[in-house]
């Protein structure tokens, strides 16, 4: 029974066996796999977000250029993806879609000057605000923690206002809005934002 399986499994066709087709097929996959991977990691590098169109080169970037997310005294740097793509594999997937989505607004020029990327810009920004109260700042927190912070070396009211938010289960982004671009007009840092501001916008 198993030899007749095994005569079989080695030549299901005239010309190709299944062993050769599994292998064939195997390696074709992982060169799928690894070029599916690679190009995600690509797409993820300041470089590509950088220059991915002029709406980032130039109305992006200047001003993230001078956040302290660019250049600090401990030289560590937050790139786009760190801020706004998901580390885990299937949640930076669906971003990765949901990015191939946005092109349509690039295609569309949705925001292709200054005055429509500002009008739209708070339409953007709460989307951005909403997802990051949804998972608590979760990209934040892959930096940054309540647990690892010397609350004596930070400033009186970032202790005060921080062990209470940690009491209280406040997340990064309510707190800390426009740390690495201007703030759309009218929003302070701790301005609140609900699900209904979005529908009317
Ligand atoms: C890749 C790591 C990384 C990520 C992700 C990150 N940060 Fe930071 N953050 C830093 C570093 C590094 C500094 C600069 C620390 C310094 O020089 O004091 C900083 C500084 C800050 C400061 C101090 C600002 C100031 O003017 O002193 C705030 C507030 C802050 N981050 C909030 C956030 C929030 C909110 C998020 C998520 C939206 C976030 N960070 C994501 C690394 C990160
Ligand atoms: C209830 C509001 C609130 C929440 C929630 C909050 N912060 Fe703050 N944070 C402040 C205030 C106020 C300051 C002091 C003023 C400032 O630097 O903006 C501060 C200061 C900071 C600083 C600078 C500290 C220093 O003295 O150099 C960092 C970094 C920071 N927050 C990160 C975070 C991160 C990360 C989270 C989420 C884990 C968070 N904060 C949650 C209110 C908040
Ligand atoms: C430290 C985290 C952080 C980094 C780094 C960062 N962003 Fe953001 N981004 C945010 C947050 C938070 C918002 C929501 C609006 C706000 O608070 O400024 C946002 C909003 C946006 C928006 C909506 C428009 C707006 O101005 O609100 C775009 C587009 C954007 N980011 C693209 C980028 C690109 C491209 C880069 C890299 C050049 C980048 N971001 C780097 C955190 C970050």
């Amino acid at each position: 029974m198993l030899g007749k399986f095994w005569k079989w499994f080695w030549s299901p066709t005239s010309k190709y066996s299944w062993g050769a087709i599994f292998i064939v097929g195997g390696i074709a996959g992982i060169i799928f796999w690894g070029g599916f991977n690679t190009a995600m990691e690509e797409s993820n590098s300041l470089y590509f977000c950088a220059n991915a169109c002029h709406e980032m080169t130039d109305f992006i970037v200047p001003e993230y250029q001078q956040s302290i997310h660019f250049t600090n005294a401990q030289g560590v740097r937050a790139i786009c993806a760190d801020c706004h793509v998901p580390k885990e594999w299937g949640p930076k997937v669906i971003r990765k879609i949901k990015a191939t989505w946005e092109l349509w607004g690039k295609i569309t020029g949705s925001i292709n000057t200054r005055e429509k990327f500002e009008a739209k810009r708070e339409a953007l920004a709460v989307k951005v605000w909403l997802e990051m109260k949804e998972n608590n700042s979760q990209e934040c927190r892959n930096c940054h923690s309540y647990e690892a912070m010397d609350w004596h070396a930070q400033s009186l009211v970032a202790q005060r206002e921080m062990q209470k938010a940690m009491r209280e289960g406040k997340t990064c982004i309510d707190c800390h809005k426009g740390i690495a671009h201007k703030l759309p007009e009218g929003y302070e840092e701790d301005s609140p934002v609900y699900e209904e501001d979005l529908k009317n916008l």
